[in-house]
């Protein structure tokens, strides 16, 4: 077994380690009691989030998970419905916050790629009647995790929240990598954000932060918000430390997600078509890369284990699907690496 330090690890971008340069500016951060108000590391990155969200304001949380569950409590009642694609980050790997702590319940529409139009929005919305729970929010994630990182045109953006608006409903994007998607689509994040009510961030996936994400809205949600932050436990002290990281990653790691998006495209390209693969190029849009393996090569867990014998770390997504995500620490020579070891596999004798 090769060593696992130094595995080309794809498993996921939130893999990334602070650099030796973010590090510095974490020792040198000044700091205060942020559940005092008085952080002015944290102020400054949460209003240079608002700014680059074009929202009045914003809160930095502990996880993705947190600005998500924050918008949902902030934006929803208990016995609430929300409308969301059944692929959603937020409804699938989010332990069933929206539930358990929002007290809301979830209506799926359909869509490819967790993409949908504003055609499936109004039949899901309940009828105003004793029956029935309000529907109150729709949630749409940019991009889609579980869509392959799939992108939102602005277009779609727009089309989706005029509807939602128009039916009484406030729009929360989950924008976990929302500046992955503004790279691919080659837009400012506001292009996206004017369109919805709240949207959450992370700094610690491409952006190579090791901690921390926001929530931006108006001022009276986002007031709402740091209120269920504390009661979740979310709202810390001296967190200027790492808020300077995310602040660092915003002012020196935007750029390159480009790098990060041209080695998927080229992991993707060198094993499109080798046999026992199954991959839409097309569908290689940010810095993610799924594909289906042959069940001649057994099952992707199996698969997957072979791969990290052979020093590639990656996830089983599905029963033959496999991930691959490029980020900060993965080079263009190593993403052409790890597409030499799946052919390497891959020629050895099915399982
Ligand atoms: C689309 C999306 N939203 C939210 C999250 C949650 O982020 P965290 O792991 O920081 O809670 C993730 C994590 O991968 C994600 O991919």
């Amino acid at each position: 077994m090769s060593n696992m330090n130094s595995a080309i690890d794809l498993r996921s971008d939130t893999v990334t380690t602070p650099t030796a340069a973010m590090r510095q500016v974490m020792a040198g951060a000044e700091v205060g009691d942020d559940v005092l108000g008085d952080e002015p590391t944290v102020i400054k990155l949460q209003n240079k989030a608002a700014a680059l969200l074009g929202k009045e304001a914003s809160v930095y949380v502990p996880s993705g998970t947190m600005a998500n569950l924050c918008g949902i409590c902030s934006q929803t009642r208990h016995g609430d419905e929300i409308i969301a694609h059944n692929e959603s980050h937020f409804y699938f790997y989010e332990t069933g916050g929206f539930a358990a702590v929002a007290g809301c319940s979830v209506r799926f529409v359909p869509g490819r790629r967790g993409i949908f139009g504003p055609e499936v929005i109004e039949p899901n919305v309940r009828p105003m009647q004793i029956h029935y729970p309000r529907t109150s929010l729709l949630i749409i994630e940019n991009t889609h995790n579980r869509g392959g990182g799939a992108v939102w045109k602005v277009d779609q953006v727009k089309a989706v929240c005029d509807q939602a608006h128009e039916l009484g409903l406030r729009v929360h994007m989950d924008g976990a990598r929302l500046l992955n998607a503004c790279t691919a689509a080659g837009v400012e994040p506001s292009a996206y954000t004017r369109y919805v009510d709240s949207v959450s961030m992370c700094f610690s996936k491409g952006l190579g932060a090791p901690v921390g994400s926001v929530l931006a809205s108006d001022e009276e949600t986002i007031q709402t918000a740091h209120h269920f932050r504390k009661m979740l436990g979310g709202t810390m002290r001296q967190s200027g430390v790492i808020a300077a990281a995310a602040i660092y990653a915003l002012e020196n790691h935007v750029k390159r997600l480009a790098d990060d998006h041209a080695n998927a495209k080229e992991f993707a390209r060198r094993i499109a078509d080798v046999p026992g693969i199954t991959l839409d190029l097309n569908d290689v849009e940010t810095n993610m890369v799924f594909f289906d393996v042959d069940p001649k090569w057994g099952p992707a867990k199996k698969f997957s284990k072979r791969l990290e014998r052979e020093g590639v770390r990656m996830f089983a997504t599905g029963p033959q699907r496999l991930r691959a995500v490029f980020h900060l620490q993965v080079s263009a020579e190593q993403a052409v690496r790890a597409a030499e070891v799946i052919g390497q596999v891959l020629a050895q004798t099915p399982a």
